[in-house]
C-alpha cells in the first residue's frame, strides 16, 4: 500500500452566487454563530472537475512543504452543487470576504490587491494591506500548486473578524496568482480551513488555533449544521457555531468517534449497508473524514459503484474515477444522474459509526437541481480512490453533514454526529 503521502482538500467551486450577508448573533450563551448561505446546484455548469495539486512553499517556508505526517499532495475536487459559505472581515477597518468554511484544509487565504494577472482576482474581493492599520508584513511566499493552476502569494498577518470574535495576528495567504478556471467560477473569495495544524501549509497557526490561544471561545469545539430543506422561502444556509453547540439544530444525542489521525477530521468508519444489508467492505473499519468542503459523499470506486448500481445509476464507472487520480490534467466527468421519480423506490444507505447506524434515505442522498418539471437529480455518492496506509479514504461531505449535525470536538479529539433538525 505504501506511504500515506496523499492528502486531499476537497471543495466546491463552480457556483452561481448570491450576495451572502453574514447574520451575526452575539448570544447570551457566549457562542459565536455564523449563519451560512448556500448555493443551489447550477445546471449550466454541472460537471465534476478534479484537480491534483501539491503544496509547495518557497522561501522560509520551503522546508515545511511536507507536514510532519508526510502529507504533501493535495487533491482538489470541484463539484458544483450546494455550497456553504460565510463572511469574515480582515484588517482594520474590516475588509469583507466570503469564505468557504472547510474542515478539509487548514489555511486561510483570500485574493490580494497585488493580484494583477489572474482573472479570478478581478471578480472577487481583494485584501488591501495598505488600507489596514493592523496589517503586519510577513512577506514570505507561499503556494499551493494544482495540475491545472495554482494559488500562490505571500503570507501576511492581520486581525480577522468572525462574527463578534476579533482574532489578532492571524497569518494568512494573500493570493497574488489564481491562474486557470479553478477559482474563476468559484463565487467565494477565499477559503478558511478548519482542519488541524498538521496539514497547514507553512505550518502556520490555524484560525481556530488562534481563537483558542486568544481565549475567544467558550469550549474548545465548534459545530456545523447545514440546512438541506427544500423549502425555498424560509431556509437558512446553515450555521457554524464556534465554542459550542446549538441545541435547536439536532435531535437526540451525538455519537462520538475518536480522531484517529490529526490533519483532517479523520476517524474510523464501520460497515456500509444497503437497505440494512452489509456490503462487506468496511466491517473491519475504513478511514473516513468529516469534510464540510466537499458536497457529496465519496468512497472507493468499487464500493461506490456498487451503491450507485443499487440505486439505479450505471454511468458512473470506476474507470472514470481512476483517471481522476492518474491524469495530470483536469478531468471532467458528468454528474451521476438519477431518475428523480424513482427516489421512492431507492434503498436506504447506512454507515455504521460508533456502533450505530446512520441512515441516508434517498431524499437525503439525492441532490436536486432545479424546480418542478425541470428538476434534475444526481446521486450524492461519488467514486474517488484515495489510498491511505490502511485502506481507501471515505469523505463524508455535505450530503452526510447535512443529514447529521456535527460537533468537531477539538478538546477531546473526537467528532460527534446527531440527526440534524
Ligand atoms: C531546507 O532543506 C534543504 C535540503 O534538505 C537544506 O539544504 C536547507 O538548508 C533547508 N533550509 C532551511 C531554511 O532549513
Ligand atoms: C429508510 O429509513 C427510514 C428512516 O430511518 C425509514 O423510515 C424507512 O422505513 C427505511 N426504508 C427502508 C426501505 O428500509
Amino acid at each position: 500500500m505504501g506511504q500515506y503521502n496523499k492528502a486531499i482538500v476537497i471543495f466546491l467551486v463552480c457556483l452561481s452566487f448570491m450576495y451572502p450577508p453574514v447574520i451575526l448573533s452575539s448570544l447570551a450563551d457566549g457562542y459565536t454563530r455564523i449563519k451560512l448561505k448556500r448555493m443551489k446546484l447550477d445546471k449550466a455548469s454541472r460537471v465534476v472537475s478534479h484537480f491534483e495539486l501539491s503544496h509547495s512553499l518557497r522561501g522560509r517556508y520551503g522546508n515545511n512543504t511536507k507536514s510532519s505526517n508526510g502529507l504533501d499532495i493535495v487533491l482538489l475536487n470541484n463539484y458544483m452543487n450546494t455550497q456553504y459559505y460565510g463572511e469574515i472581515g480582515i484588517g482594520t477597518p474590516p475588509q469583507i470576504f466570503t469564505v468557504l468554511f472547510d474542515t478539509g484544509s487548514s489555511n486561510l487565504w483570500v485574493p490580494s490587491s497585488k493580484c494583477y494577472f489572474s482573472m479570478p482576482c478581478y471578480i472577487h474581493s481583494k485584501y488591501r494591506s495598505r488600507m489596514s492599520i493592523t496589517y503586519k508584513s510577513i512577506g514570505q511566499s507561499g503556494a499551493i500548486e494544482y495540475a491545472t493552476g495554482s494559488i500562490s502569494g505571500f503570507f501576511s498577518k492581520d486581525i480577522v473578524r468572525i462574527g463578534h470574535l476579533v482574532i489578532k495576528d492571524q497569518e494568512f495567504i494573500e493570493a497574488t496568482q489564481e491562474p486557470g478556471m479553478t477559482f474563476m467560477t468559484g463565487k467565494f473569495d477565499g477559503i478558511l480551513g478548519l482542519g488541524f495544524r498538521e496539514i497547514s501549509v507553512g505550518n502556520v497557526a490555524t484560525v481556530w488555533e488562534s481563537m483558542l490561544n486568544q481565549r475567544l471561545v467558550k469550549d474548545p469545539l465548534f459545530s456545523i449544521w447545514l440546512d438541506r430543506s427544500d423549502n425555498e422561502e424560509n431556509r437558512d444556509g446553515g450555521e457554524i457555531v464556534f465554542g459550542g453547540v446549538d441545541p435547536k439544530h439536532y435531535k437526540g444525542d451525538h455519537t462520538f468517534l475518536p480522531i484517529t489521525k490529526k490533519g483532517y477530521w479523520q476517524f474510523e468508519m464501520g460497515d456500509v449497508l444497503i437497505n440494512g444489508n452489509s456490503i462487506g467492505y468496511c466491517q473491519n473499519g475504513c478511514p473516513a473524514i468529516a469534510d464540510s468542503g466537499t458536497s457529496l459523499l465519496t468512497g472507493p470506486s468499487s464500493v461506490i459503484t456498487e451503491i450507485n448500481n443499487a440505486i439505479g445509476i450505471k454511468s458512473f464507472t470506476s474507470q472514470e474515477s481512476k483517471s481522476v487520480l492518474s491524469d495530470q490534467s483536469a478531468d471532467t466527468i458528468g454528474a451521476p444522474d438519477v431518475d428523480c421519480g424513482k427516489a421512492a423506490s431507492m434503498p436506504n444507505v447506512s454507515f455504521t459509526l460508533g456502533g450505530k447506524d446512520f441512515v441516508l434515505t434517498p431524499q437525503e442522498y439525492i441532490v436536486k437541481d432545479g424546480e418542478g418539471d425541470g428538476t434534475h437529480c444526481v446521486s450524492g455518492f461519488m467514486p474517488l480512490d484515495i489510498p491511505t496506509s490502511h485502506g481507501y479514504l471515505w469523505i463524508l461531505g455535505d450530503v452526510f453533514l447535512g443529514t447529521y449535525h456535527t460537533i468537531f470536538d477539538y478538546g477531546n479529539l473526537r467528532v460527534g454526529f446527531a440527526k440534524a433538525a
